[in-house]
């Protein structure tokens, strides 16, 4: 069977990407990663692209007069390495309606926060200020706004007594590469299917869809 050709977006460390190349790994992982592309040269997660053979590219939005243009210019090279899906993994550049309604329900993302909660870049500030119990991770179809779309998979980790933004975001980011993997695998077997903007599992337990991490 075809394996789902996927090109993953980075701008940074790549800790994500690394979990993703490791499923994909297995030969029996329905998907493969056909490029990795960043909008910064420097970005850790090229190396680790590059260590596996897997073409990495770089992007600089600095280069292009708009976002469009930026834009048009990702998808020149989605569209030559033949991609089917498309992953966010620390990508920090906000995506043209145009781009993201051409991948609709192609295109995934992974936050940092039990979503609707916390959209944004300090998800975890956000979550500590508030005073929540619970956070987590988000793996969801994107829309044109940042930080929305109908949600694939959560998964929860207490906030303790005495957290940083830094100590919550290392239990999150544990949790971010469990499901980025699993998200990928459902929809490699085609096994996602959205109305009204929620998504059903095939062959699955509404619950598949939710990891718990005991509070120890
Ligand atoms: C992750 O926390 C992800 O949820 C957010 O950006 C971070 C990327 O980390 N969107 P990494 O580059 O995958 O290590």
């Amino acid at each position: 069977m075809s394996k789902l050709r996927v090109g993953v977006l980075i701008s940074g460390n790549g800790s994500n990407l690394q979990a993703l190349i490791d499923a994909c790994q297995d030969t029996n992982f329905p998907a493969e990663i056909a490029v990795v592309i960043s909008n910064k040269a420097d970005a850790f997660g090229l190396q680790r692209a590059r260590e596996k053979g897997i073409p990495a590219l770089v992007i600089d939005h600095k280069e292009f007069d708009t976002r469009a243009q930026f834009d048009d210019g990702l998808q020149h090279l989605l569209d030559h390495h033949l991609v089917d899906a498309v992953l966010l993994a620390g990508f920090m550049r906000l995506l043209s309606p145009g781009f993201v309604q051409g991948w609709h329900n192609k295109l995934l993302n992974i936050h940092p926060s039990l979503l609707p909660s916390f959209k944004g870049v300090h998800a975890h500030e956000e979550a500590i200020a508030a005073g929540v119990r619970i956070s987590g991770c988000s793996v969801h179809f994107v829309r044109a706004e940042m930080d929305v779309g109908p949600i694939i998979v959560q998964a929860a980790v207490p906030v303790l007594a005495g957290d940083t933004p830094a100590s919550l975001g290392a239990r999150v980011l544990a949790q971010e590469h469990q499901c980025y993997p699993l998200a990928l695998r459902w929809l490699a077997e085609g096994r996602l299917s959205v109305v009204d903007e929620k998504v059903t599992i095939a062959g699955a337990a509404e619950a598949e869809g939710a990891l718990m991490q005991p509070v120890s």
